[in-house]
């Protein structure tokens, strides 16, 4: 438990003991106030906050209180003007601390919390033969992060990669491979090639508007199973996913799945036919709709009047899909907030179907909008930034810094590699997802801003001080530990189990990232104010304690939104 709360239980015995019988009713930990000055204690509370409840004025409360508080290993407490101040036994909250960190401290944070619980989670969803951009790298980074929070706490997960691989511009595309592709340059031109391919077709089809029936030609052979365009079909889709992997081995990110619409395709027609069992379609203009205006939303378009199914009523089957399959307590869609309307019809139009679940078990992780340098991206104007292209230039920036600042660190290519990318994954995960993000890469890579490189170069800093420091043979002196700046890092990781399941409970990477650094903020603090390696042996092995608990909580912080911990950089 955080200290704060600690104290809080601490005023409610005292609260039972001097008031036997009284419901004040009041959320103690919340009413619990930071003195401005340490000398005043580490935490105050004000009492006049209980005088309409007791009945009396804040000074008696504080003096009876006062003479009530007993917690000698925690704290002690003093009455100042109607305030309770409490001063906590700083040398045992070291001691206490350090000891359930390093008890385990590679695990320091995580649990078991959800154990036997399963969360699906359905993140990066990239379209084939479309090129991996940075539009979506936030639902790539904020996907991995979180399965590897969930993982931390127990829980089972189910890593979904929903391809875009359905649509009659698949159909096309097979049409303008069959006329003007060359086998070899698309295996060598990947995606570029098969974009190449498309723009031709369009191009061509302004002039001969037969190959458009040619394309749809082709689509309906992919829907009837017909073998050569299913094996064209399939190429292309294993051609775009050989380009996104070496995305994802860059970025340490892995799938359980990657059924996609394409795997819905045939199990729509059992979905739609519930839909039309229980009563919820409607025709309008053709179409198979949901009405919901009742809910303030336009119809939930199932079947097209051409007797096409759309995107919505694949994930319509995929939800059903997965909960047959996986059986999942929560599913999690990690999808930019543009198809926030979607995701509400989606989810409404379960619920109707009867299942309750749906309610809070379905839920869309929406984020914002990234930007780069102060330029919004758009596909059709060309201001595209390619993934591939931005985490090349972020190792090679990062080497440049790394050759300016450790010239002559071993290898520098593989730590520019864990710089780059941690500085591309910070900026991503820094704050609340809804915010826009504008990405610059002076800001990212910035050693001593709030940055990736700035944490990973706290953790090597604590390596190096480890390295430093050898085997240390004394115990250590928590009493050495009593400064404010010390007490500041302890605290912080004393609270970091409650940020990761602030973290999860909110699906809020950023709640890591800011962990992090506030630890590693901290840590530099004492670090300037404090020599580790200095004085008695005894209190040199509870810094170096500090130190290695530090070193271990910000590389679990790091993992657990995606980034690399070079140990020398
Ligand atoms: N492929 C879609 C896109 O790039 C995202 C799919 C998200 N997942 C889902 N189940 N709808 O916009």
């Amino acid at each position: 438990m955080e200290i704060k709360g600690m104290i809080a239980q601490v005023i409610e015995e005292a609260v039972k003991q001097a008031f036997p019988g009284v419901e004040t009713g009041m959320n103690y930990e919340s009413l619990l106030e930071v003195p401005p000055d340490s000398k005043m204690g580490d935490f105050a509370f004000p009492c006049f906050r209980l005088s309409k409840a007791l009945r009396m004025g804040p000074p008696m409360i504080a003096q009876k209180l006062q003479a009530a508080v007993n917690a000698p290993d925690l704290c002690r407490a003093e009455n100042v003007n109607g305030y309770l101040n409490f001063f906590l036994n700083r040398e045992n909250f070291a001691r206490d601390t350090l000891q359930k960190v390093m008890a385990a401290p590679e695990k320091w944070g995580g649990g078991q919390d959800g154990q036997g619980k399963t969360v699906c989670m359905d993140y990066s969803s990239i379209n084939i033969a479309k090129r991996f951009h940075i539009g979506h790298l936030s639902t790539t980074m904020i996907g991995n992060s979180l399965r590897r929070i969930y993982d931390f706490l127990g829980w089972k997960t189910v890593s979904i990669n929903h391809l875009g691989d359905w649509g009659t511009q698949f159909g096309k595309m097979i049409c303008a491979y069959k006329r003007w592709g060359v086998k070899e340059e698309v295996e060598k031109g990947g995606v570029d090639e098969m974009t190449r391919l498309y723009v031709r077709f369009h191009e061509e089809a302004k002039e001969h508007p037969e190959l458009e029936d040619e394309g749809r030609a082709w689509f309906k052979r992919i829907e009837d199973g017909d073998a050569e365009a299913l094996e064209i079909f399939n190429w292309f889709k294993e051609v775009t996913l050989k380009d996104a992997m070496k995305v994802y081995d860059v970025l340490g990110v892995q799938f359980d799945s990657y059924a996609g619409e394409s795997f819905y395709h045939d199990k729509t027609g059992a979905v739609v036919q519930e839909l039309r069992d229980k009563g919820l379609l409607t025709e309008s203009e053709g179409a198979q709709v949901v009405d919901l205006e009742k809910y303030k939303m336009p119809p939930f378009l199932a079947v097209k009047s051409d007797g096409a199914t759309l995107y919505a009523t694949r994930d319509l089957a995929a939800v059903f899909y997965r909960k047959n399959t996986y059986h999942f307590d929560k599913c999690l869609y990690i999808v930019a907030y543009q198809q926030d309307l979607h995701f509400r019809q989606l989810f409404k139009v379960v619920e109707l179907m009867g299942y309750p679940w749906a309610k809070d078990q379905l839920e869309h992780v929406a984020f914002g909008m990234v930007s780069y340098e102060g330029q919004t991206l758009s596909t059709r104007e060309g201001r595209v930034i390619y993934l591939e292209d931005l985490l090349q230039r972020a190792q090679e920036k990062a080497l440049e810094v790394i050759n300016e600042k450790n010239p002559n660190l071993e290898n520098k290519e593989e730590v520019a590699r864990q710089v780059g990318v941690g500085a591309v994954v910070y900026s991503d995960l820094q704050n609340s997802r809804i915010k826009d993000i504008d990405f610059w890469w002076d800001r990212a890579l910035n050693f001593d801003g709030e940055t990736g490189p700035y944490v990973q170069y706290t953790f090597a800093r604590c390596c190096s001080v480890m390295r430093k420091a050898g085997e240390i043979k004394a115990a250590p002196d928590y009493s050495a530990l009593q400064d404010d700046e010390a007490q500041a890092v302890l605290r912080l990781l004393a609270r970091f189990p409650e940020d990761v399941r602030a973290a999860c409970r909110t699906n809020e990477p950023f709640m890591v990232t800011r962990a992090v650094t506030d630890i590693a903020k901290a840590y530099n603090k004492y670090y300037y104010e404090h020599r580790i390696l200095d004085g008695e042996e005894s209190a040199q092995a509870a810094r170096v304690q500090l130190t290695d608990a530090v070193r271990n909580v910000l590389k679990t912080g790091m993992y657990l939104i995606g980034m690399e911990a070079p140990e020398r950089m």
